[in-house]
């Protein structure tokens, strides 16, 4: 690091000068406090020294500058624009230096003190978060400056304050040495983008303070001590504690866990403030191989969260984190991790209050360096140790008190080094109540857990039983998936075969889904924009957009499948007989005596917040409905409960069970009624429809009729009641997902890749023969790629008896195939079709092979717009399973064959041409794709392909479908 340069302070690899030392954050306390967030003035120069210091003192003139909203980026106010990369750093790796092209921002800010400021005491000036590295001054004086983005700082302010026009100034350099310690997966967003605010330090008035309380689960007591800098009373009153800070309590108390997250108010006083505490005894401990709270092992049903917002970046209000909570919880998700930095203080207030566990992360991740071989990492170099151990503190200072806080994680992807142990070792010294966690160090030298991301299920099965290989230490620790289930695009899939990994082997302790939210960015041409749309190089694209809820925090299907996925408790069927039917259409299944098994997946409550309720439906309309009694039972334990008879149906039904478990009241994050978990029972099967015959294909002039239908010379359907119907045939192709264009930086090609090679995106489809006999119309095709001689054979052959048109499908391969096929069904389109869609099978939301748990089978009412899943980037998506019947702009299809249903306004080709949602423009004709199979969907945009068995090999298929002009009937579906 000799440069021969006197480097400035944004390039030393120092953490910064002149803050005061870390401590616990508290919203309020009883001292006055003036929040310093608003509209300021702002500056942009190009480069760190464009300008001197003279706009911070007074009297300079700022007539020219612009306003800008604090918290707040100014690449997201019409200052620079922002960038994205994921591991690369946009500057050249050459640590501490960074470029002399370095936008820095000069914010300021006046303000008076108000009336009733007290004299006596000093001030405090807070920043919560600052990206990447600030000076500050009041009043013409230099405080320091500081880098750390998602860290706070204080400065004592007292001296220089004035009751009237204070001048706040801050330079903020968007690169500095810091960003090398700042290298997350997300945008380069700088400016001071959390809160800004004055605190009044009274005289007497409170120091640091760390809250312990821990519960002994076998005496069932809480034991607290509040260690302060500052003496003081620690009351809590409705445990009638009132002791010295220092001196110890333990009393009879609940415990706190992220299912029952029970919080004692109590305030810490001393002579001059009172700060109010707000109290979760809890725990956390690694026993027996296990990470264990209050004496039981928990699984973590987790997400990672980044703080973003489409609008304000990382910016975010209040309402927004709460959202942020309040949809975790409703989607039964008890963890996150912090990932890649410390949220906002208040954002674990709420983990606190709504209950989460929480693994909150260090601002760290030195993944660039991994270009040039590691070659430089600060992790391993003992000249930036002190900013190491300055951000380990400033997380640990600030969020020790939080109850939710279950694990301090040291950072991200910063492969290994010296920095890394001493920061462990920092942080066992000053709390050893929490467990550490680090993903990237295999050897698990300095944590508690052995973590890994985005391991694949046969791994994960292997470590789950113990027989992973590496060091036999690692062996007997817990285990955790840091990050699984990419959530890019559409999916993840294979969640499920996860879930169940976890729920069978106990040393493994669940995961956390990368990730929560897409960071698309709000832009007027491309709805969100994501990397490379505000022309930055390097860039890495669409991969910013890779969570379970969009950008405006609507829940992608991957969320609901999620919920399903987790749900903390299981129905199940406790045994299946085939139904028997008697001569009336009535079964005997109240004498079969079906029963359901309850498992109670909680680890800590048991189920008397919930109630059961079920409904019976036949033919998907729901014809009878009550309650059940929810049975009382212990974690991990299960009970049966017996099921109403089963109430009368007509003849020739399918029918079925939906039970539901539900809050039986308000929950603090969700009201009474809210679906918990649910199951569907089969009853009554689907019965075989008859197919239509009869009538003879017949030639008129260069049409050939068959019963209502028309086709063309060629055997291509035309028309069927007069319903015009276009370009009816196999389809093999679809718009890829982000996991079927796979990792750009594998060496392998990715399964588009291969689909686009071999021209699966451009079959050819050859008319062989069009046979008329007396029964039948029979069309023999073959589809194939061009320069390739794999192919399929395709023979359509159609029967109707009039009204009704009966499609029998055959698919054969020839050739070998090595590669999966995306979907193989047939398409066609419905010019000037509108009106809403109706269906009965799979829903309401689309799902995949591999991605169904929460398909609910039932009657579905949407329109085709609403039927399309609105992927940030766009691809296929909207297919909905086990079709039985659909109802789309005047046609009816029947099907025993229960195929993958979709409808859209734009072709697969439009689909796949677009690059954001914008592009899609919707034309006068529907495109509804039957499809007899679908490639899974799996998880490789990071992390393992479809599992073996969602693979759509090309294999021998068939389908029958019957098409008739559709009868409205008025019916009980439920609109999507
Ligand atoms: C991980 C990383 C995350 C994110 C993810 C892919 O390697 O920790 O920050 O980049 O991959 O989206």
């Amino acid at each position: 690091m000799d440069h021969g340069l006197d480097l400035r302070h944004h390039e030393d690899a120092s953490p910064g000068t002149g803050s005061l030392p870390p401590r616990a954050w508290y919203a309020a306390s009883d001292a006055p406090a003036l929040s310093l967030n608003g509209t300021w003035r702002f500056r942009l120069s190009p480069t760190a020294d464009a300008e001197d210091d003279a706009f911070a003192a007074d009297g300079h003139d700022r007539t020219a500058w612009d306003d800008i909203t604090v918290p707040g980026h100014w690449v997201l106010q019409g200052h620079g624009a922002p960038h994205y990369t994921n591991q690369l750093y946009p500057f050249p790796v050459d640590p501490p230096r960074v470029p002399t092209d370095n936008p820095t921002g000069d914010h300021l800010r006046t303000f008076d003190l108000p009336a009733d400021w007290p004299g006596p005491g000093t001030a405090v000036l807070r920043f919560d978060g600052v990206e990447s590295c600030a000076r500050v001054w009041l009043n013409g004086t230099e405080l320091g400056d500081f880098k750390g983005s998602r860290l706070p700082h204080e400065f004592d302010v007292g001296a220089l304050l004035r009751p009237a026009g204070n001048v706040l100034a801050v330079r903020v350099h968007q690169w500095s040495s810091g960003s090398y310690l700042e290298d997350q997966d997300q945008w380069w967003l700088p400016g001071i983008f959390r809160d800004v605010t004055l605190l009044h330090r009274p005289e007497g008035c409170a120091g640091d303070h760390f809250v312990h309380a821990s519960y002994d689960h076998r005496a069932g007591t809480g034991t607290l001590r509040v260690d302060a800098d500052v003496e003081g009373r620690v009351v809590v009153g409705e445990l009638g504690i009132d002791v010295a800070t220092g001196e110890t309590v333990t009393v009879d108390v609940e415990p706190w866990t992220a299912e029952t997250p029970r919080l004692y108010d109590g305030v810490y006083a001393t002579a001059g403030e009172r700060i109010p505490l707000r109290i979760g005894f809890r725990t956390v401990a690694v026993e027996d191989g296990l990470i264990k709270v209050n004496g039981r092992p928990v699984l973590f049903r987790g997400v990672n969260r980044h703080e973003f917002h489409p609008e304000t970046g990382r910016a975010l209000d209040l309402d927004t984190m709460r959202a942020d909570v309040l949809l975790m919880k409703r989607h039964n998700i008890n963890a996150v991790r912090t990932s890649h930095y410390p949220p906002h203080p208040a954002f674990l207030d709420l983990c606190d209050e709504l209950g989460l566990w929480v693994v909150d992360e260090c601002d760290l991740e030195t993944h660039g360096f991994q270009a040039v071989g590691w070659r430089g990492n600060p992790v391993d170099d003992d000249r930036w140790t002190p900013a190491l151990l300055d951000r380990a503190a400033r997380m640990v200072e600030r969020d020790k008190n939080h109850p939710s806080v279950v694990v301090w994680s040291l950072g991200n992807e910063c492969g290994t080094g010296r920095g890394l142990t001493a920061m462990a070792q920092w942080i066992r010294a000053r709390d050893d109540s929490r467990l550490l966690h680090y993903e990237g160090d295999s050897s698990c030298a300095d944590t508690d857990m052995y973590s890994r991301m985005y391991a694949d299920h046969d791994e994960v099965e292997r470590i789950g039983r113990g027989a992973d290989e590496g060091p036999e230490e690692r062996r007997q620790l817990p285990f955790l998936l840091c990050e699984y289930g990419h959530a890019m695009g559409n999916g993840p899939g294979g969640l499920s075969e996860y879930q169940k990994l976890f729920e069978t082997y106990e040393r493994l302790q669940g995961g956390f889904i990368w990730e929560w939210i897409d960071h698309g960015l709000a832009h007027p041409s491309y709805a969100y924009a994501y990397g490379g749309d505000f022309g930055e190089e390097p860039h890495d694209g669409n991969f910013v957009c890779d969570g379970l809820v969009f950008p405006d925090r609507t829940p992608s299907p991957g969320l609901v499948e999620y919920k399903k996925v987790i749900e903390p408790v299981r129905i199940e069927p406790v045994r299946v007989e085939p139904a028997r039917t008697d001569g009336d259409g009535d079964s005997d299944s109240d004498e079969r005596g079906r029963a359901l098994r309850i498992t109670n997946l909680y680890d800590f409550t048991d189920l008397s917040l919930l109630a059961l309720t079920w409904s019976y439906e036949v033919d998907g309309v729901s014809v009878a409905d009550g309650s059940l009694p929810m049975p009382a039972v212990r974690p991990g334990e299960c009970a049966e409960v017996k099921l109403p008879p089963a109430p009368k149906r007509g003849r020739g039904a399918e029918s079925r069970w939906t039970v539901r478990a539900v809050l039986a009241e308000d929950a603090a994050w969700a009201e009474r009624g809210h679906v918990v978990a649910w199951a569907q029972l089969d009853d009554e099967a689907r019965p075989v429809r008859s197919t239509p015959g009869g009538t003879a294909p017949v030639r008129d002039g260069r049409r050939i009729l068959l019963g209502d239908a028309a086709f063309d010379a060629h055997g291509t359907l035309l028309s069927l009641g007069g319903l015009e119907i276009k370009e009816l045939r196999l389809d093999v192709w679809r718009a890829p997902t982000d996991n079927d264009n796979g990792m750009p930086w594998r060496p392998e090609p990715s399964l588009s890749t291969r689909w686009r090679r071999l021209g699966l995106d451009r079959m050819q489809h050859r008319v062989d023969a069009v046979e008329l006999r007396d029964d039948a119309l029979t069309v023999r095709t073959r589809v194939a790629p061009a320069a390739s001689d794999l192919g399929l054979r395709v023979e359509y052959r159609w029967q109707s008896d009039g009204p009704r048109l009966l499609l029998s499908l055959e698919v054969e391969p020839e050739g070998e195939w090595t590669v999966p096929l995306p979907r193989v069904g047939i398409r066609f389109g419905l010019p000037g079709a509108s009106g809403p869609v109706r269906w009965f099978g799979g829903g309401p939301g689309e799902a995949y092979p591999d991605t169904c748990a929460a398909s609910m089978t039932g009657l579905w009412e949407s329109d085709v717009d609403a039927m399309q899943t609105p992927y940030v980037r766009p691809q296929e998506n909207g297919a909905r399973p086990g079709l039985r019947w659909a109802e789309v702009g005047g046609l009816r299809v029947d099907t025993n064959d229960g195929p993958w249903f979709t409808a859209r306004r734009w072709t697969t080709e439009q689909l796949d041409a677009a690059r954001h949602r914008t592009d899609l423009v919707p034309g006068d004709t529907v495109w509804v794709n039957l499809d007899i199979g679908q490639q899974g969907i799996g998880s490789q945009s990071c992390g393992p392909g479809a599992l073996p068995q969602y693979q759509l090999h090309a294999r021998p298929e068939r389908l029958d479908v019957t098409f008739s002009t559709a009868v409205t009937r008025g019916n009980g579906a439920a609109r999507h």
